[in-house]
C-alpha cells in the first residue's frame, strides 16, 4: 500500500509550514494547493529539495488545481487571509468563508473519504460552513484551535515551572476566540494539580496570555499571524487520525448535545482515530466552567447565523 496522501490547502504561512512538517515524517505523500501560482510548485520543489538533507524521501506536489488531491486521507486547509494587528477573529468571515466554501467542493468531489481539518479563522465558524457545504458526517470534520490554544498556556506553565512542556497537560475548551475555556482544573504537571504549584493570581495571569496568545503574535509578527504552533498543533491532529492513535484532543467539532450544547460547533475534546472524530469525551465540568462554555457557543453561535446569511 503506498503512503497516505495529505492536502494542504493555502501554501502561506502555516500551510507552508504543515507542509514542511507533513514532509518532514516521511510517511506521507503531500499535494500543496493555493490559488497563487507558482507558490505551492516553488515550495514543494524547496520542501522536496531538504529531503537529501534532512533524510526523507516525501514526494510533495504543489498545484494551483485539485487533480492532484484526488484520494486524499486529509485534507488541511489553511486558505484564507490572517488577522492584521488590532483585527479580531471574526472581522475574516465574510473572505473566508468563500474561500473556504469553493475549497470544501473541490475538494470533497475528488476525495469522497475525505477527513477535513480547519485551520482559516474564525476558525468555528469555517468548520460550520465547511459542514454545509460537504454534507460529509460530523466525525470527517474538525477545526484545530484547542491544541494550539492548549500548548500555548502548556508553554507558558512550563517556562513558569522551568519544567519540559511535554510534562504539562492542559486542556483549553470552547471557541477559538476571547471566550475560549482554558480549564485549569485539568491542568497537571507531573500528574500533580497546578493548584498546587502555581499561585491563584499567576494561574490567572497564564490563562488570561493563553486568551490573547493568538493576538500577542500578531502584535509581535506586525505581518500575519501565529504559524509555528499552528502548523505542529495541525499535523499532531493529521497524525492522530491517519495513524489511528486514539488520542484525546481538544477540536471544534458540531456538539449534538454533549455539554448540553446541541447544533453548534465547539472546542471539546474528542477522540481522534482512522474515522477522524470517534467519540466527543465528556469531561465532567462545574457549574462555571459549565457556563463559560455555554457563553462560549453562543458567540459561536451568533458567528454562524451571520454567516449562514451570508451565504443564503
Ligand atoms: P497566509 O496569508 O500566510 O496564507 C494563506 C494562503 O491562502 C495564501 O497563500 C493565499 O494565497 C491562500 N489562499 C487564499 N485564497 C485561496 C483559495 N481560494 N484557494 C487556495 N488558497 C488560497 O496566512 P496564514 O498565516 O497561513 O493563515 C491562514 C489562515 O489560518 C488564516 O485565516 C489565519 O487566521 C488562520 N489561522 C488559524 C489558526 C487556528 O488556530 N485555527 C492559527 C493560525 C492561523
Ligand atoms: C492564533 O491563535 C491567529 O488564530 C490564530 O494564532
Amino acid at each position: 500500500m503506498g503512503r497516505p496522501k495529505i492536502t494542504v490547502v493555502g501554501a502561506g504561512n502555516v500551510g507552508g509550514t504543515t507542509a514542511q512538517r507533513l514532509a518532514e515524517k516521511d510517511e506521507y505523500e503531500v499535494v500543496l494547493v493555493d490559488i497563487v501560482k507558482g507558490v505551492p510548485q516553488g515550495k514543494a520543489l524547496d520542501i522536496t529539495q531538504a529531503g537529501p538533507v534532512c533524510g526523507y524521501s516525501t514526494r510533495v506536489v504543489g498545484t494551483n488545481g485539485y487533480d492532484e488531491t484526488a484520494g486524499s486521507s486529509v485534507a488541511v486547509i489553511t486558505s484564507g487571509i490572517p488577522r492584521k494587528p488590532g483585527m479580531s477573529r471574526d472581522e475574516l468571515l465574510t473572505t473566508n468563508a468563500k474561500i473556504v466554501q469553493s475549497v470544501v467542493s473541490e475538494l470533497v468531489s475528488r476525495s469522497p473519504n475525505v477527513i477535513l481539518i480547519l485551520v482559516t479563522n474564525p476558525l468555528d465558524a469555517m468548520v460550520h460552513v465547511a459542514r454545509r457545504v460537504s454534507g460529509l458526517p460530523k466525525s470527517r470534520i474538525l477545526g484545530m484551535a484547542g491544541v494550539l490554544d492548549s500548548a500555548r498556556m502548556r508553554a507558558f506553565i512550563a517556562a513558569e515551572l522551568s519544567v519540559p512542556g511535554l510534562d504539562v497537560v492542559a486542556m483549553v475548551l470552547g471557541g477559538h476566540g476571547d471566550t475560549m475555556v482554558p480549564l485549569p482544573r485539568y491542568t497537571t504537571v507531573r500528574g500533580k494539580p497546578i493548584s498546587e504549584l502555581i499561585s491563584e493570581e499567576r494561574l490567572e495571569a497564564i490563562v488570561k496570555r493563553t486568551r490573547e496568545g493568538g493576538a500577542e503574535i500578531v502584535g509581535l509578527l506586525n505581518t500575519g499571524s501565529a504559524f509555528y504552533a499552528p502548523s505542529a498543533s495541525a499535523v499532531s491532529m493529521v497524525e492522530a487520525i491517519v495513524k489511528d492513535q486514539k488520542r484525546v484532543l481538544p477540536c471544534a467539532v458540531l456538539c449534538e448535545g454533549e455539554y448540553g450544547l446541541k447544533d453548534v460547533v465547539v472546542g471539546v475534546p474528542v477522540r481522534l482515530g482512522r474515522g477522524g472524530v470517534e467519540q466527543v469525551v465528556e469531561y465532567e465540568l462545574t457549574a462555571e466552567e459549565r457556563a463559560a462554555l455555554v457563553v462560549s457557543a453562543s458567540a459561536v453561535r451568533e458567528l454562524c447565523i451571520t454567516v449562514d446569511c451570508l451565504m443564503a
